[in-house]
């Protein structure tokens, strides 16, 4: 009897580990993705990206959600080596301290794919690809917009993304970059918000009650989300936002669109979170042998009271 159920359950192992094989060889790739967290409505539109497209081409997608630690996007990481995931992909929360874990994955064999963010790191081939956004460059739609619509003249208060992040350093230098030539536009406040819509709202409320405040007559928010934080801070200080103070940021999120549709704010510069779509056509084609490019870009526009309508904002999706 023994030895017959030891014989079963040999069957049944070996009957399991073929199934194993045969999805591997009916061609399911395997993607560990780990995610920042949900700071904003850009990030959340990313995730969407990332998990419907998955779905819809049949990949078996490995998500893990950060909560804004790089701690937990390190762990992640490891844990989608030692699972022996095909491609590995993340957006990093801050530029520097992946060095270590990036030469795990290299080791490894595994090829990262950096998404919407870059990273720092002493040797490129220790990431295979960056998608994304050209983030120096919105800094310097924003400050164009600006230079264009506002003049020569500013007191500009700066709401900084996460300190340490790819999207805040290139966005300010980007910006700075413009404006260095254009001497009475001056940012006179500057401050990081860490991208959330409460932490924008909170530190407009600081740069209202400083002695600075009857200065400010710009706002550049480094995303829509601080921005929309920032409104409703300037309108309880009794200002008029999109007037009294002209607000520029990064994203072009749905809400954004309505408040300028609604002249509280002014300009957005596009950064496009659906971009799921161009990971897995990398991740396909490195699967099937082609090579991976350094880079792949995402189409993106700068959005005003010239170019928004409510027909523009019915069909934004995000
Ligand atoms: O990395 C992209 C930035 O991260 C977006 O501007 C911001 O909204 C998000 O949190």
């Amino acid at each position: 009897m023994k030895k017959l159920l030891t014989i079963a359950l040999a069957g049944l192992t070996l009957a399991l580990a073929s199934c194993g094989k045969t999805e591997k060889a009916a061609g399911k790739i395997r993607v560990g993705f780990s995610q920042i967290g949900a700071e904003s409505d850009w990030r959340k539109a990313a995730t969407v990206s990332i998990q419907e497209e998955a779905k819809k081409r049949g990949i078996d997608l490995i998500f893990s959600d950060a909560q804004q630690k790089q701690e937990n996007q390190i762990k992640a990481i490891r844990s989608f080596i030692a699972q022996g995931v095909d491609v590995i992909s993340f957006s990093p929360v801050v530029a520097t301290g992946f060095e270590d874990v990036l030469k795990e994955a290299k080791a490894a064999g595994i090829p990262v794919i950096l998404f919407d963010r870059k990273v720092t790191v002493s040797d490129d081939s220790l990431y295979a690809c960056y998608i994304g956004s050209d983030c120096t460059e919105e800094g310097r739609r924003a400050a164009r917009w600006v230079v264009e619509n506002v003049g020569e003249n500013a007191g500009i208060a700066e709401l900084v993304g996460t300190v340490g992040s790819g999207p805040a350093i290139e966005r300010k230098k980007g910006f700075e970059e413009i404006i260095k030539d254009h001497p009475g536009l001056k940012i006179i406040k500057s401050q990081s918000g860490d991208f959330t819509r409460s932490q924008g709202k909170e530190v407009m409320e600081q740069f209202l009650k400083s002695p600075e405040r009857d200065q400010i007559t710009v706002l550049f928010a480094h995303n829509d989300d601080m921005a929309l934080g920032a409104i409703q801070a300037i309108e309880e200080a009794g200002k008029k936002p999109g007037k009294d103070i002209i607000i520029v940021s990064c994203d072009g999120v749905k809400e954004m669109f309505k408040q300028i549709l609604a002249g509280k704010a002014n300009c957005t510069v596009e950064c496009n979170p659906m971009i799921g779509g161009q990971l897995y056509d990398v991740v396909e084609g490195y699967m099937r042998g082609e090579p991976i490019p350094e880079r792949v870009e995402s189409e993106e526009g700068v959005f005003d009271s010239k170019n928004i309508t409510q027909e523009v904002i019915d069909q934004r999706g995000y």
